[in-house]
């Protein structure tokens, strides 16, 4: 039998731990703030940035939210950076990316101080990750983490592949899942689009994760039996519905999930998750501001 994954539930599960973290700010005057910028007229980012900002209403962050016209100089987001830097009021700050190609992101992410980057994109944050001194873990693949914790899927051990090497999912996946730690201890591998015998590696694994962007990549015909299948993918596809496309991951689901012992479904897998790990670095990075003590879920 298929164990599917259910993102939502193990988020709200986080996001009501979150809550009881903000409540513990609160008590000792704090009140955490998350300010998301966003420079685009994207609809999906547009979209990914109100929802977040609805997440912070709902466990008592507050809520604070620029938007920069794409055609401005990127030295409007500079600034922007800077003055939220500045606010006692801002915890954590999230600039949504992708930014114009006219803004230098390595400027960007260089600019958020690295003790409000709840993206966890700063060079020091990357470094410290790799060092095995996380200060924020990138909410995506720390989403994932606890998902394989929360179904008691062993990484200790296990084969692991995950499919792609962005900056935001695969680099910081791999290197959470190689930690000498909890959610880590799994022998690793990175495949990506000039990997050769990706078939063959990917059948080898015991944990999956897909994050190459490209629809239905993953297929059951690959898998092992028994493995679990992590589909990070968020694939924009023509359809034959209102909006005229649909949202598809990056695992082949029907086929995947006759030979998974576990999946995640999109939506509703690992979406949810990276969300409700923004939530949890936010209260993080308030309670290291104010030196209070929260105890994170
Ligand atoms: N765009 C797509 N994913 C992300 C993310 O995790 N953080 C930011 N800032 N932008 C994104």
């Amino acid at each position: 039998m298929t164990e599917v994954i259910d993102g939502e539930a193990v988020a709200a599960a986080i996001r009501s731990g979150v809550s009881d973290c903000v409540e513990t700010l609160t008590a000792s005057g704090v009140r955490p703030g998350l300010a998301t910028v966003l420079m685009s007229d994207d609809p999906a980012s547009e979209t990914y940035v109100s929802m977040k900002q609805r997440d912070c209403e709902e466990v008592g962050i507050e809520g604070f939210h620029v938007e920069i016209d794409p055609d401005a100089p990127a030295s409007e987001l500079y600034d922007t950076i800077d003055d939220l830097n500045d606010r006692e009021d801002v915890s954590g700050i999230l600039v949504q990316l992708p930014v114009p190609d006219h803004v230098d992101k390595r400027t960007v992410l260089r600019r958020v101080a690295p003790e409000k980057d709840v993206d966890g994109f700063h060079p020091e944050n990357v470094g410290r990750l790799v060092a095995g001194d996380a200060r924020f873990k990138p909410c995506t693949p720390h989403g994932v983490q606890k998902l394989l914790d929360a179904y008691d899927i062993e990484t200790e051990g296990a084969d692991a592949v995950v499919v792609g090497r962005s900056d935001i999912v695969g680099k910081p996946m791999a290197n959470l899942l190689i930690q000498k730690a909890p959610g880590g201890n799994a022998t690793t591998t990175v495949c990506h689009s000039r990997t050769r015998n990706l078939e063959e590696k990917v059948g080898s694994a015991d944990i999956v994760v897909a994050a190459a962007g490209i629809p239905g990549f993953v297929d059951g015909s690959m898998l092992k039996e028994g493995a679990t299948v992590i589909d990070v993918g968020i694939n924009k596809v023509d359809a034959d519905t209102e909006k005229g496309y649909e949202l598809v991951g990056d695992v082949d689901y029907d086929s995947a999930s006759e030979v998974a012992g576990a999946i995640t479904p999109v939506p509703g897998g690992v979406g949810p998750m990276t969300r409700a790990m923004l939530l949890y670095n936010t209260v993080k990075a308030a309670g290291l501001q104010h030196d209070v003590d929260v105890d994170l879920p």
